[in-house]
């Protein structure tokens, strides 16, 4: 068999896993969203490759103005201030749930996408915040990004400044060091530990306890399908591996369900 056939016969493996699963989970990371635009992380020329990772932790965010200035720097250029739309990947999730085959979004990424793309913001569980909302550390004031990213503009500062009380403004993500959110952590190990079918997309699996999940899933009987361009530690796992870019693989995959569904 050639590859291409190799890779249809795994798309129809999994629109049939699809078809007699009964609770299916969604695992996402920032590989879904590259194809809007946002670079993801740890591919060649990722965000890692340009910034130092330690310097995106709370501690040296609290600590210097310097590593403030770095931080928005960060989000600046990680396209996390411009408009992005969601991209086939993510509306090829929000049809699953249209089809009512998919019982949650687990998602590392911060963009509002998947919300964007039609799925209900409930059932999108956003282990490291969302970009939409920037937080005073000091009166917990909060704003909405796009009034922040107006105020550097306007202003030319670099670092902005809590309007109220001249407090340090954080975006509402989770930063390295901090906790996750609790309650979305623990319906996010109830989803994993709970569902028959477990599908990781876009994500190196490198970071937990997020990276935790599909295991979660595994250990309670689940399936495991990852979609991905790179290696990840558990590809020797899955039950259905397909290396491959999500818009196009998460596309062929809905289209096959449809059939299925004769919808
Ligand atoms: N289609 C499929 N896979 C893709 C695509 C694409 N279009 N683009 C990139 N990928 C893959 C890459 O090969 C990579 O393996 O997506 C994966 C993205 O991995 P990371 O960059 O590590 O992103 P992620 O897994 O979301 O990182 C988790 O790490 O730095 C922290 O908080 C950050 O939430 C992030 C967490
Ligand atoms: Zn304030």
């Amino acid at each position: 068999m050639t590859n291409k056939d190799d890779q249809e016969l795994n798309l129809s493996i999994v629109a049939d896993e699809i078809i007699r699963s009964r609770r299916i989970v969604a695992f996402t990371g920032a590989g879904v969203s590259t194809e809007s635009g946002i670079p993801d992380f740890r591919s060649p020329g990722g965000i890692w490759s340009r910034f130092d990772p330690w310097d995106f932790t709370m501690d040296r965010f609290l600590s210097n103005e310097s590593s403030r200035r770095k931080q928005w720097q960060i989000l600046r250029e990680g396209g996390f201030f411009g408009v992005v739309e969601p991209n086939p990947a993510h509306f090829a999730l929000a049809r699953l749930e249209e089809l009512g085959k998919l019982d949650c979004v687990i998602t590392q990424n911060i963009d509002n996408l998947h919300q964007k793309a039609g799925n209900t913001p409930d059932r999108v569980l956003e282990l490291h915040g969302n970009m939409q909302w920037i937080v005073c550390l000091d009166c917990t004031k909060r704003y909405k990004t796009d009034a922040i990213v107006e105020q550097l503009k306007s202003t030319g500062m670099d670092v902005p400044q809590c309007e109220d009380c001249g407090g340090i403004l954080k975006p509402d993500v989770v930063f390295f060091g901090e906790s996750l959110p609790y309650n979305i952590l623990n319906a996010s190990v109830e989803y994993s530990k709970s569902c028959d079918l477990f599908i990781a997309i876009g994500s190196s699996l490198a970071v937990t306890p997020a990276a935790y999940m599909p295991s979660y899933a595994l250990e309670s009987g689940a399936k495991l399908v990852i979609i991905n361009i790179g290696e990840t530690p558990l590809d020797s796992r899955a039950n259905v591996l397909i290396q491959g870019k999500a818009g196009l693989v998460m596309s062929r995959i809905i289209e096959k369900v449809s059939q299925r569904l004769c919808v």
